[in-house]
Protein backbone atom coordinates (compact mmCIF):
# COMPACT_ATOMS: atom_id res chain seq x y z
CA UNK A 1 0.00 0.00 0.00
CA UNK A 2 2.87 2.44 0.69
CA UNK A 3 4.54 2.13 -2.03
CA UNK A 4 1.24 2.56 -4.39
CA UNK A 5 0.82 5.97 -2.61
CA UNK A 6 4.02 6.87 -2.96
CA UNK A 7 3.54 6.21 -6.73
CA UNK A 8 0.20 8.04 -6.64
CA UNK A 9 2.57 11.09 -5.19
CA UNK A 10 5.40 10.99 -7.69
CA UNK A 11 2.69 10.86 -10.27
CA UNK A 12 1.40 14.05 -9.08
CA UNK A 13 4.34 15.97 -8.52
CA UNK A 14 5.48 15.43 -12.15
CA UNK A 15 1.88 16.48 -13.00
CA UNK A 16 2.28 19.28 -10.99
CA UNK A 17 5.65 20.05 -12.62
CA UNK A 18 3.87 20.57 -16.23
CA UNK A 19 6.75 21.47 -18.77
CA UNK A 20 9.10 21.71 -16.64
CA UNK A 21 11.16 23.94 -14.41
CA UNK A 22 12.83 25.80 -17.47
CA UNK A 23 9.53 26.88 -19.32
CA UNK A 24 7.81 27.61 -15.93
CA UNK A 25 10.65 29.89 -15.43
CA UNK A 26 10.58 31.20 -18.60
CA UNK A 27 6.95 31.78 -17.72
CA UNK A 28 7.95 33.75 -15.15
CA UNK A 29 10.70 35.83 -16.63
CA UNK A 30 7.60 37.04 -19.03
CA UNK A 31 5.88 38.46 -15.97
CA UNK A 32 2.85 35.56 -15.58
CA UNK A 33 2.37 32.88 -13.15
CA UNK A 34 1.65 29.81 -14.50
CA UNK A 35 -1.82 28.31 -14.51
CA UNK A 36 -1.57 26.46 -11.04
CA UNK A 37 -0.49 29.19 -9.43
CA UNK A 38 -3.12 31.62 -10.90
CA UNK A 39 -6.05 29.00 -9.63
CA UNK A 40 -4.17 29.17 -5.98
CA UNK A 41 -4.60 33.14 -6.41
CA UNK A 42 -8.13 32.91 -7.64
CA UNK A 43 -9.56 30.10 -5.34
CA UNK A 44 -10.12 29.96 -1.78
CA UNK A 45 -6.86 28.04 -0.23
CA UNK A 46 -6.91 24.63 0.31
CA UNK A 47 -10.47 23.92 -1.86
CA UNK A 48 -9.48 23.63 -5.70
CA UNK A 49 -10.26 19.80 -6.56
CA UNK A 50 -8.62 18.46 -9.47
CA UNK A 51 -9.74 16.54 -12.20
CA UNK A 52 -8.17 14.67 -15.14
CA UNK A 53 -4.72 15.12 -13.57
CA UNK A 54 -3.64 12.18 -15.59
CA UNK A 55 -4.92 12.48 -19.04
CA UNK A 56 -2.81 12.87 -21.76
CA UNK A 57 -3.15 13.80 -25.73
CA UNK A 58 -3.77 10.75 -27.80
CA UNK A 59 -1.80 11.83 -30.94
CA UNK A 60 0.80 9.81 -32.86
CA UNK A 61 1.89 11.97 -35.45
CA UNK A 62 5.03 14.04 -35.61
CA UNK A 63 7.15 12.46 -32.79
CA UNK A 64 3.90 13.10 -30.53
CA UNK A 65 3.64 9.33 -29.12
CA UNK A 66 7.16 9.84 -27.30
CA UNK A 67 5.92 13.57 -25.72
CA UNK A 68 3.41 12.82 -23.39
CA UNK A 69 2.93 15.12 -20.50
CA UNK A 70 0.11 14.63 -17.60
CA UNK A 71 -2.75 16.92 -17.70
CA UNK A 72 -2.12 17.84 -21.32
CA UNK A 73 -1.65 21.39 -20.69
CA UNK A 74 -4.87 22.23 -19.00
CA UNK A 75 -5.74 22.24 -15.40
CA UNK A 76 -8.94 21.46 -14.67
CA UNK A 77 -11.71 21.10 -11.94
CA UNK A 78 -13.69 23.18 -8.89
CA UNK A 79 -13.46 25.13 -6.24
CA UNK A 80 -14.65 27.92 -3.76
CA UNK A 81 -14.86 31.57 -4.17
CA UNK A 82 -15.33 33.42 -0.80
CA UNK A 83 -17.14 29.44 -0.37
CA UNK A 84 -19.27 29.33 -3.20
CA UNK A 85 -18.43 26.60 -5.81
CA UNK A 86 -17.01 27.33 -9.19
CA UNK A 87 -15.82 25.13 -11.66
CA UNK A 88 -12.28 26.41 -13.33
CA UNK A 89 -10.13 26.22 -16.17
CA UNK A 90 -6.26 26.96 -16.57
CA UNK A 91 -4.62 26.71 -19.61
CA UNK A 92 -0.57 25.66 -19.40
CA UNK A 93 1.31 27.65 -21.56
CA UNK A 94 4.65 25.19 -20.39
CA UNK A 95 2.73 22.17 -21.73
CA UNK A 96 2.85 22.59 -25.27
CA UNK A 97 2.30 26.22 -25.27
CA UNK A 98 -0.87 25.54 -23.46
CA UNK A 99 -2.30 24.32 -26.99
CA UNK A 100 -5.43 22.97 -27.39
CA UNK A 101 -5.68 19.37 -28.10
CA UNK A 102 -9.16 16.95 -28.51
CA UNK A 103 -8.20 15.44 -25.05
CA UNK A 104 -7.73 18.99 -23.56
CA UNK A 105 -10.81 20.46 -25.07
CA UNK A 106 -12.65 16.96 -23.32
CA UNK A 107 -11.41 17.80 -20.11
CA UNK A 108 -12.66 21.79 -20.14
CA UNK A 109 -15.88 19.95 -21.95
CA UNK A 110 -16.11 17.86 -18.45
CA UNK A 111 -16.02 20.86 -16.37
CA UNK A 112 -18.17 22.30 -17.86
CA UNK A 113 -21.30 20.08 -18.58
CA UNK A 114 -20.72 19.13 -14.38
CA UNK A 115 -20.89 23.35 -13.51
CA UNK A 116 -23.92 23.12 -15.72
CA UNK A 117 -25.65 20.07 -13.77
CA UNK A 118 -25.43 21.44 -10.30
CA UNK A 119 -25.80 24.91 -11.83
CA UNK A 120 -22.38 26.67 -11.02
CA UNK A 121 -20.48 29.21 -12.78
CA UNK A 122 -17.12 28.33 -15.28
CA UNK A 123 -14.31 30.51 -15.11
CA UNK A 124 -11.50 30.30 -17.92
CA UNK A 125 -7.92 31.31 -17.65
CA UNK A 126 -6.97 31.37 -21.29
CA UNK A 127 -3.14 31.26 -21.91
CA UNK A 128 -2.90 29.02 -25.09
CA UNK A 129 -0.76 29.07 -28.23
CA UNK A 130 -3.63 27.74 -30.19
CA UNK A 131 -5.33 24.84 -31.58
CA UNK A 132 -2.42 22.15 -31.13
CA UNK A 133 -0.74 21.93 -34.65
CA UNK A 134 0.27 18.66 -34.24
CA UNK A 135 -3.35 17.37 -33.90
CA UNK A 136 -5.26 19.31 -36.91
CA UNK A 137 -8.75 18.67 -37.16
CA UNK A 138 -9.03 16.69 -33.99
CA UNK A 139 -8.07 20.20 -32.26
CA UNK A 140 -10.57 22.16 -34.26
CA UNK A 141 -12.82 20.10 -33.44
CA UNK A 142 -11.99 20.10 -29.85
CA UNK A 143 -12.95 24.21 -30.23
CA UNK A 144 -16.54 23.54 -31.52
CA UNK A 145 -17.31 21.24 -28.80
CA UNK A 146 -16.45 23.90 -26.10
CA UNK A 147 -18.07 26.51 -28.76
CA UNK A 148 -21.25 24.74 -28.37
CA UNK A 149 -21.43 24.44 -24.76
CA UNK A 150 -20.35 28.17 -24.33
CA UNK A 151 -23.34 28.32 -26.13
CA UNK A 152 -25.59 26.20 -24.38
CA UNK A 153 -24.89 27.78 -20.86
CA UNK A 154 -24.87 31.00 -21.66
CA UNK A 155 -27.89 32.33 -19.66
CA UNK A 156 -28.04 29.33 -17.01
CA UNK A 157 -24.59 29.29 -15.40
CA UNK A 158 -22.36 33.03 -15.43
CA UNK A 159 -19.01 32.03 -17.49
CA UNK A 160 -16.10 34.57 -17.46
CA UNK A 161 -12.62 34.41 -18.98
CA UNK A 162 -9.58 35.37 -18.26
CA UNK A 163 -6.96 36.31 -21.06
CA UNK A 164 -3.59 36.13 -19.56
CA UNK A 165 -1.33 34.87 -22.35
CA UNK A 166 -1.98 34.52 -26.27
CA UNK A 167 -5.68 33.77 -27.39
CA UNK A 168 -5.35 33.79 -31.30
CA UNK A 169 -7.21 32.48 -34.41
CA UNK A 170 -10.03 29.99 -33.26
CA UNK A 171 -9.46 30.39 -29.61
CA UNK A 172 -10.88 33.56 -29.19
CA UNK A 173 -14.39 32.60 -29.73
CA UNK A 174 -15.03 30.28 -27.08
CA UNK A 175 -14.36 34.09 -24.45
CA UNK A 176 -16.38 36.05 -27.37
CA UNK A 177 -19.39 33.95 -25.85
CA UNK A 178 -18.65 34.10 -21.91
CA UNK A 179 -20.11 36.56 -20.06
CA UNK A 180 -17.30 38.84 -19.27
CA UNK A 181 -13.52 38.94 -20.08
CA UNK A 182 -11.04 40.11 -18.56
CA UNK A 183 -7.70 40.58 -19.64
CA UNK A 184 -3.51 41.67 -18.46
CA UNK A 185 -2.13 44.81 -19.96
CA UNK A 186 1.08 44.27 -21.50
CA UNK A 187 0.94 39.94 -21.79
CA UNK A 188 -2.23 38.90 -23.18
CA UNK A 189 -3.93 39.65 -26.44
CA UNK A 190 -6.56 38.04 -28.69
CA UNK A 191 -6.70 38.51 -32.58
CA UNK A 192 -8.33 36.54 -35.18
CA UNK A 193 -5.33 36.85 -37.26
CA UNK A 194 -1.87 37.76 -35.99
CA UNK A 195 0.39 40.77 -37.40
CA UNK A 196 2.07 38.79 -39.57
CA UNK A 197 -0.84 37.75 -41.52
CA UNK A 198 -2.21 41.08 -41.15
CA UNK A 199 0.64 42.29 -42.74
CA UNK A 200 0.40 40.27 -45.50
CA UNK A 201 -2.95 40.50 -46.51
CA UNK A 202 -3.74 44.02 -46.08
CA UNK A 203 -0.46 45.60 -45.53
CA UNK A 204 -0.42 47.18 -42.52
CA UNK A 205 1.66 46.80 -39.49
CA UNK A 206 1.23 46.55 -36.33
CA UNK A 207 1.98 45.61 -32.97
CA UNK A 208 0.55 42.42 -31.24
CA UNK A 209 -0.20 44.96 -28.47
CA UNK A 210 -1.94 47.39 -30.69
CA UNK A 211 -3.91 44.68 -32.60
CA UNK A 212 -5.41 42.88 -29.86
CA UNK A 213 -3.85 44.15 -26.33
CA UNK A 214 -6.02 44.46 -23.49
CA UNK A 215 -5.87 48.61 -23.76
CA UNK A 216 -6.80 47.65 -27.60
CA UNK A 217 -9.90 45.56 -26.32
CA UNK A 218 -11.00 47.45 -23.79
CA UNK A 219 -11.29 51.01 -25.20
CA UNK A 220 -11.95 50.46 -29.03
CA UNK A 221 -13.25 47.33 -30.24
CA UNK A 222 -15.01 46.88 -26.33
CA UNK A 223 -14.37 42.96 -26.82
CA UNK A 224 -12.97 43.07 -23.61
CA UNK A 225 -14.58 44.19 -20.26
CA UNK A 226 -11.52 45.57 -17.85
CA UNK A 227 -7.77 45.30 -18.53
CA UNK A 228 -5.29 44.50 -15.00
CA UNK A 229 -1.91 45.64 -14.37
CA UNK A 230 -0.77 41.84 -13.88
CA UNK A 231 -1.82 38.50 -13.12
CA UNK A 232 -2.76 39.33 -9.55
CA UNK A 233 -4.81 42.10 -10.03
CA UNK A 234 -6.87 40.19 -12.45
CA UNK A 235 -7.57 37.47 -10.49
CA UNK A 236 -8.15 38.85 -6.74
CA UNK A 237 -10.46 41.13 -8.77
CA UNK A 238 -12.60 38.43 -10.10
CA UNK A 239 -12.70 36.73 -6.88
CA UNK A 240 -14.34 40.78 -6.09
CA UNK A 241 -16.25 40.49 -9.52
CA UNK A 242 -17.74 36.43 -8.47
CA UNK A 243 -19.15 37.82 -5.46
CA UNK A 244 -21.63 39.79 -7.26
CA UNK A 245 -22.89 37.06 -9.18
CA UNK A 246 -25.70 34.34 -8.73
CA UNK A 247 -24.32 30.72 -8.94
CA UNK A 248 -27.41 30.23 -12.22
CA UNK A 249 -30.19 31.25 -13.12
CA UNK A 250 -31.73 28.81 -11.04
CA UNK A 251 -30.01 30.04 -7.91
CA UNK A 252 -30.92 33.41 -5.68
CA UNK A 253 -29.07 36.45 -5.62
CA UNK A 254 -26.11 36.11 -3.10
CA UNK A 255 -26.55 38.43 -0.23
CA UNK A 256 -23.50 40.27 1.92
CA UNK A 257 -24.32 41.64 4.89
CA UNK A 258 -24.01 45.59 5.47
CA UNK A 259 -24.28 48.17 8.17
CA UNK A 260 -25.00 50.72 5.19
CA UNK A 261 -28.30 51.95 6.45
CA UNK A 262 -31.11 51.64 3.86
CA UNK A 263 -32.41 55.12 4.23
CA UNK A 264 -29.07 56.62 4.36
CA UNK A 265 -29.74 60.11 3.15
CA UNK A 266 -27.11 61.87 1.39
CA UNK A 267 -27.80 65.63 1.04
CA UNK A 268 -25.04 66.22 -1.36
CA UNK A 269 -26.92 64.72 -4.53
CA UNK A 270 -29.49 67.81 -3.74
CA UNK A 271 -26.53 69.79 -5.58
CA UNK A 272 -25.03 67.52 -7.93
CA UNK A 273 -27.06 68.59 -11.02
CA UNK A 274 -25.87 71.68 -12.12
CA UNK A 275 -27.62 74.78 -12.54
CA UNK A 276 -27.09 74.90 -16.12
CA UNK A 277 -28.00 72.35 -18.23
CA UNK A 278 -25.00 72.48 -20.63
CA UNK A 279 -22.83 71.82 -17.53
CA UNK A 280 -21.82 68.27 -17.24
CA UNK A 281 -21.07 66.36 -13.43
CA UNK A 282 -20.46 62.91 -13.14
CA UNK A 283 -22.44 60.38 -12.61
CA UNK A 284 -20.22 58.04 -10.83
CA UNK A 285 -20.94 60.17 -8.00
CA UNK A 286 -24.68 59.30 -7.79
CA UNK A 287 -24.21 55.28 -8.37
CA UNK A 288 -21.59 55.37 -5.72
CA UNK A 289 -23.67 57.48 -2.84
CA UNK A 290 -26.51 55.07 -3.75
CA UNK A 291 -24.74 51.85 -4.14
CA UNK A 292 -24.16 49.64 -0.29
CA UNK A 293 -20.59 51.17 1.08
CA UNK A 294 -19.76 52.74 -2.07
CA UNK A 295 -19.37 50.14 -3.56
CA UNK A 296 -19.50 49.39 -7.96
CA UNK A 297 -17.43 47.21 -9.81
CA UNK A 298 -17.62 48.66 -13.11
CA UNK A 299 -17.36 47.29 -16.43
CA UNK A 300 -15.87 48.74 -19.95
CA UNK A 301 -14.91 51.88 -18.30
CA UNK A 302 -12.97 52.87 -20.86
CA UNK A 303 -15.34 51.89 -24.04
CA UNK A 304 -18.61 53.67 -24.56
CA UNK A 305 -17.70 55.69 -21.63
CA UNK A 306 -21.17 57.90 -22.49
CA UNK A 307 -23.00 54.77 -20.30
CA UNK A 308 -22.00 53.76 -17.66
CA UNK A 309 -22.54 49.58 -16.93
CA UNK A 310 -21.42 47.50 -14.04
CA UNK A 311 -22.96 45.96 -10.74
CA UNK A 312 -23.34 46.95 -7.06
CA UNK A 313 -25.55 46.20 -4.38
CA UNK A 314 -28.49 47.70 -2.43
CA UNK A 315 -29.20 46.09 1.09
CA UNK A 316 -27.16 43.30 0.36
CA UNK A 317 -28.21 42.12 -2.57
CA UNK A 318 -26.84 42.61 -6.37
CA UNK A 319 -28.29 45.15 -8.48
CA UNK A 320 -27.15 45.55 -12.17
CA UNK A 321 -26.72 49.65 -12.85
CA UNK A 322 -26.88 51.33 -16.05
CA UNK A 323 -26.74 55.13 -16.36
CA UNK A 324 -26.34 57.85 -18.85
CA UNK A 325 -22.62 59.91 -17.93
CA UNK A 326 -23.09 63.75 -18.79
CA UNK A 327 -19.39 63.95 -18.58
CA UNK A 328 -18.66 61.86 -22.02
CA UNK A 329 -20.91 63.04 -25.27
CA UNK A 330 -22.71 64.60 -22.84
CA UNK A 331 -24.42 61.56 -22.35
CA UNK A 332 -25.47 60.59 -25.85
CA UNK A 333 -26.91 57.06 -26.59
CA UNK A 334 -24.68 55.97 -29.48
CA UNK A 335 -23.86 52.76 -30.99
CA UNK A 336 -21.79 51.69 -29.13
CA UNK A 337 -22.75 52.66 -25.74
CA UNK A 338 -26.43 50.83 -26.52
CA UNK A 339 -24.75 47.72 -27.43
CA UNK A 340 -22.83 47.82 -24.68
CA UNK A 341 -25.77 48.72 -22.24
CA UNK A 342 -28.00 45.86 -24.22
CA UNK A 343 -25.73 43.32 -23.23
CA UNK A 344 -25.58 44.20 -19.70
CA UNK A 345 -29.43 44.44 -19.54
CA UNK A 346 -29.76 40.99 -20.74
CA UNK A 347 -26.87 39.49 -18.81
CA UNK A 348 -28.81 40.88 -15.98
CA UNK A 349 -32.57 39.71 -16.68
CA UNK A 350 -31.03 36.30 -17.93
CA UNK A 351 -29.54 36.05 -14.44
CA UNK A 352 -32.24 37.76 -12.40
CA UNK A 353 -30.41 40.58 -11.09
CA UNK A 354 -32.94 43.88 -10.24
CA UNK A 355 -31.47 46.42 -13.32
CA UNK A 356 -31.57 50.34 -11.90
CA UNK A 357 -30.92 52.88 -14.43
CA UNK A 358 -30.07 56.62 -14.32
CA UNK A 359 -30.70 58.64 -17.07
CA UNK A 360 -29.78 62.47 -18.54
CA UNK A 361 -29.95 61.73 -21.96
CA UNK A 362 -30.26 64.17 -24.31
CA UNK A 363 -31.06 61.57 -27.22
CA UNK A 364 -29.34 59.38 -30.21
CA UNK A 365 -26.23 61.23 -31.15
CA UNK A 366 -26.29 62.85 -34.33
CA UNK A 367 -24.02 62.05 -37.47
CA UNK A 368 -23.37 60.50 -40.64
CA UNK A 369 -21.20 57.97 -39.26
CA UNK A 370 -23.92 56.61 -37.25
CA UNK A 371 -26.22 56.74 -39.14
CA UNK A 372 -24.02 54.83 -41.86
CA UNK A 373 -22.97 52.29 -39.12
CA UNK A 374 -26.31 51.49 -37.79
CA UNK A 375 -27.47 53.63 -35.24
CA UNK A 376 -30.83 52.83 -35.74
CA UNK A 377 -30.33 48.67 -35.32
CA UNK A 378 -27.60 48.95 -32.88
CA UNK A 379 -29.88 51.79 -30.89
CA UNK A 380 -32.97 49.20 -30.80
CA UNK A 381 -30.70 46.69 -29.16
CA UNK A 382 -31.25 48.65 -26.25
CA UNK A 383 -34.71 49.45 -26.93
CA UNK A 384 -35.90 45.84 -27.02
CA UNK A 385 -33.11 44.36 -23.99
CA UNK A 386 -34.90 46.59 -21.77
CA UNK A 387 -38.58 45.89 -23.20
CA UNK A 388 -37.94 42.04 -23.19
CA UNK A 389 -36.12 42.20 -19.60
CA UNK A 390 -38.56 40.50 -16.67
CA UNK A 391 -36.63 41.87 -14.01
CA UNK A 392 -37.08 44.17 -11.60
CA UNK A 393 -36.46 47.92 -13.02
CA UNK A 394 -36.46 51.25 -11.00
CA UNK A 395 -35.57 54.10 -13.07
CA UNK A 396 -34.34 57.57 -11.61
CA UNK A 397 -34.49 60.39 -13.76
CA UNK A 398 -31.64 63.16 -13.03
CA UNK A 399 -31.81 65.25 -15.27
CA UNK A 400 -32.70 65.22 -19.27
CA UNK A 401 -34.82 62.34 -20.36
CA UNK A 402 -35.29 63.88 -24.70
CA UNK A 403 -36.63 62.00 -27.25
CA UNK A 404 -36.74 57.89 -28.19
CA UNK A 405 -33.87 57.77 -25.73
CA UNK A 406 -36.07 59.22 -23.28
CA UNK A 407 -38.31 55.55 -24.36
CA UNK A 408 -35.11 53.64 -24.06
CA UNK A 409 -34.25 53.79 -20.89
CA UNK A 410 -36.13 51.73 -18.95
CA UNK A 411 -39.00 54.15 -19.36
CA UNK A 412 -42.51 53.37 -17.81
CA UNK A 413 -44.05 52.36 -21.29
CA UNK A 414 -41.41 49.26 -21.33
CA UNK A 415 -42.63 48.01 -17.92
CA UNK A 416 -40.14 49.83 -15.46
CA UNK A 417 -41.90 49.04 -12.00
CA UNK A 418 -40.96 51.91 -10.51
CA UNK A 419 -39.86 55.53 -12.07
CA UNK A 420 -38.96 58.48 -10.46
CA UNK A 421 -37.34 61.64 -11.32
CA UNK A 422 -35.55 64.42 -9.57
CA UNK A 423 -37.27 67.76 -9.32
CA UNK A 424 -34.28 69.05 -12.08
CA UNK A 425 -35.58 66.30 -14.58
CA UNK A 426 -36.11 67.50 -17.73
CA UNK A 427 -38.82 64.98 -19.81
CA UNK A 428 -39.34 65.92 -23.36
CA UNK A 429 -38.95 65.45 -26.80
CA UNK A 430 -36.06 67.55 -27.10
CA UNK A 431 -34.12 70.86 -25.39
CA UNK A 432 -35.83 73.82 -25.44
CA UNK A 433 -33.68 75.80 -28.08
CA UNK A 434 -33.84 73.10 -30.47
CA UNK A 435 -37.11 72.73 -30.22
CA UNK A 436 -38.40 76.37 -31.10
CA UNK A 437 -35.99 76.79 -33.40
CA UNK A 438 -37.99 73.96 -35.21
CA UNK A 439 -41.73 75.09 -34.39
CA UNK A 440 -41.17 78.74 -34.62
CA UNK A 441 -38.56 78.47 -37.89
CA UNK A 442 -40.41 81.61 -39.43
CA UNK A 443 -39.02 83.70 -36.53
CA UNK A 444 -35.43 82.64 -37.07
CA UNK A 445 -34.10 86.18 -37.77
CA UNK A 446 -35.61 87.60 -34.67
CA UNK A 447 -33.68 86.57 -31.39
CA UNK A 448 -35.96 88.22 -28.99
CA UNK A 449 -39.14 86.36 -29.81
CA UNK A 450 -36.79 83.13 -30.10
CA UNK A 451 -35.68 83.81 -26.48
CA UNK A 452 -39.02 84.35 -25.17
CA UNK A 453 -40.46 80.97 -27.38
CA UNK A 454 -37.96 79.11 -25.78
CA UNK A 455 -38.04 80.14 -22.11
CA UNK A 456 -42.09 79.48 -22.61
CA UNK A 457 -41.01 75.97 -23.80
CA UNK A 458 -38.43 75.85 -20.91
CA UNK A 459 -40.92 76.94 -18.49
CA UNK A 460 -43.66 74.16 -19.64
CA UNK A 461 -41.80 70.95 -20.92
CA UNK A 462 -38.00 71.43 -19.04
CA UNK A 463 -39.95 69.86 -15.60
CA UNK A 464 -40.94 66.61 -14.45
CA UNK A 465 -44.69 67.43 -13.90
CA UNK A 466 -45.81 66.84 -16.99
CA UNK A 467 -44.59 63.26 -17.35
CA UNK A 468 -45.71 63.00 -13.93
CA UNK A 469 -49.46 64.19 -14.35
CA UNK A 470 -49.77 61.31 -16.89
CA UNK A 471 -48.68 58.78 -14.74
CA UNK A 472 -45.71 58.34 -16.74
CA UNK A 473 -43.42 58.98 -13.50
CA UNK A 474 -44.29 57.23 -10.52
CA UNK A 475 -42.75 60.24 -8.20
CA UNK A 476 -41.19 63.12 -8.15
CA UNK A 477 -38.04 62.27 -5.68
CA UNK A 478 -35.77 64.24 -3.27
CA UNK A 479 -32.36 63.53 -4.24
CA UNK A 480 -30.75 62.99 -1.27
CA UNK A 481 -32.91 59.89 -0.46
CA UNK A 482 -32.62 58.21 -3.84
CA UNK A 483 -31.06 54.96 -1.89
CA UNK A 484 -33.75 55.13 0.40
CA UNK A 485 -36.46 54.72 -2.23
CA UNK A 486 -34.61 52.55 -4.61
CA UNK A 487 -33.96 49.82 -1.85
CA UNK A 488 -37.52 49.98 -0.34
CA UNK A 489 -38.39 50.21 -4.27
CA UNK A 490 -36.20 46.72 -4.66
CA UNK A 491 -37.76 44.79 -1.57
CA UNK A 492 -41.09 45.14 -3.04
CA UNK A 493 -40.08 43.68 -5.87
CA UNK A 494 -38.34 41.03 -4.83
CA UNK A 495 -41.49 38.34 -5.36
CA UNK A 496 -42.05 40.25 -8.75
CA UNK A 497 -43.50 37.68 -11.46
CA UNK A 498 -43.85 38.71 -15.24
CA UNK A 499 -43.17 36.27 -18.35
CA UNK A 500 -43.65 37.11 -21.56
CA UNK A 501 -45.28 35.25 -23.91
CA UNK A 502 -43.92 31.52 -25.32
CA UNK A 503 -41.47 31.55 -27.98
CA UNK A 504 -38.71 29.64 -29.01
CA UNK A 505 -36.66 33.01 -28.70
CA UNK A 506 -36.72 36.40 -29.94
CA UNK A 507 -35.29 37.82 -32.65
CA UNK A 508 -32.87 40.91 -31.20
CA UNK A 509 -31.64 42.93 -33.93
CA UNK A 510 -28.24 41.86 -34.29
N1 LIG B 1 0.57 23.75 -31.13
C1 LIG B 1 1.54 23.01 -30.60
N2 LIG B 1 2.56 23.52 -29.89
C2 LIG B 1 2.57 24.85 -29.70
C3 LIG B 1 1.59 25.68 -30.24
C4 LIG B 1 0.54 25.08 -30.99
N3 LIG B 1 -0.45 25.82 -31.49
N4 LIG B 1 1.84 26.95 -29.90
C5 LIG B 1 2.97 26.92 -29.17
N5 LIG B 1 3.41 25.66 -29.06
C6 LIG B 1 4.61 25.19 -28.33
C7 LIG B 1 5.87 25.61 -29.02
O1 LIG B 1 6.23 24.63 -29.98
C8 LIG B 1 6.83 25.66 -27.85
O2 LIG B 1 7.21 24.34 -27.54
P1 LIG B 1 8.60 24.03 -26.81
O3 LIG B 1 8.54 24.67 -25.46
O4 LIG B 1 8.66 22.56 -26.74
O5 LIG B 1 9.66 24.63 -27.67
C9 LIG B 1 5.98 26.14 -26.72
O6 LIG B 1 4.62 25.87 -27.10
C10 LIG B 1 6.10 27.61 -26.45
O7 LIG B 1 5.92 28.31 -27.66
P2 LIG B 1 6.89 29.48 -28.14
O8 LIG B 1 6.59 29.74 -29.57
O9 LIG B 1 8.28 29.16 -27.76
O10 LIG B 1 6.37 30.66 -27.21
P3 LIG B 1 6.35 32.21 -27.52
O11 LIG B 1 5.91 32.86 -26.26
O12 LIG B 1 7.61 32.62 -28.13
O13 LIG B 1 5.18 32.40 -28.63
C11 LIG B 1 3.01 32.05 -29.64
C12 LIG B 1 3.84 32.13 -28.34
C13 LIG B 1 1.59 31.66 -29.27
C14 LIG B 1 3.00 33.44 -30.33
C15 LIG B 1 3.64 31.06 -30.61
O14 LIG B 1 3.85 29.85 -29.91
C16 LIG B 1 2.79 30.75 -31.79
O15 LIG B 1 2.76 31.51 -32.75
N6 LIG B 1 2.09 29.60 -31.79
C17 LIG B 1 1.28 29.14 -32.87
C18 LIG B 1 -0.02 29.91 -32.97
C19 LIG B 1 -0.89 29.28 -34.04
O16 LIG B 1 -0.70 29.51 -35.20
N7 LIG B 1 -1.84 28.44 -33.61
C20 LIG B 1 -2.62 27.61 -34.44
C21 LIG B 1 -3.81 28.27 -35.00
S1 LIG B 1 -5.09 28.66 -33.83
Amino acid sequence: MATTIEELEKRRELARLGGGEKRIAAQHAKGRLTARERLSVLLDRGSFEEYDMFVEHNCADFGMETQKIPGDGVVTGSGTINGRLVYVFAQDFTVFGGSLSERHAQKICKIMDMAMKVGAPVIGLNDSGGARIQEGVASLGGYAEVFQRNVLASGVVPQLSLIMGPCAGGAVYSPAMTDFIFMVKDSSYMFVTGPDVVKTVTNEVVTQEELGGAVTHTTKSGVADVAFENDIDALLATRDFFDFLPLSNRHDLPTRPTDDPFDRVEESLDTLVPPSAATPYDMHELIRKVADEGDFFELQPSHAANIIVGFCRIEGRTVGVVANQPTVLAGCLDINSSKKGARFVRFCDAFDIPILTFVDVPGFLPGVAQEHNGIIKNGAKLLFAYAEATVPKITVITRKAYGGAYDVMASKHLRGDLNYAWPTAEIAVMGAKGAVEIIFRKDAAKPEEIAKRTAEYEERFANPFVAASKGFIDEVIMPHSTRRRVAMGLRKLRDKQLENPWKKHDNIPL
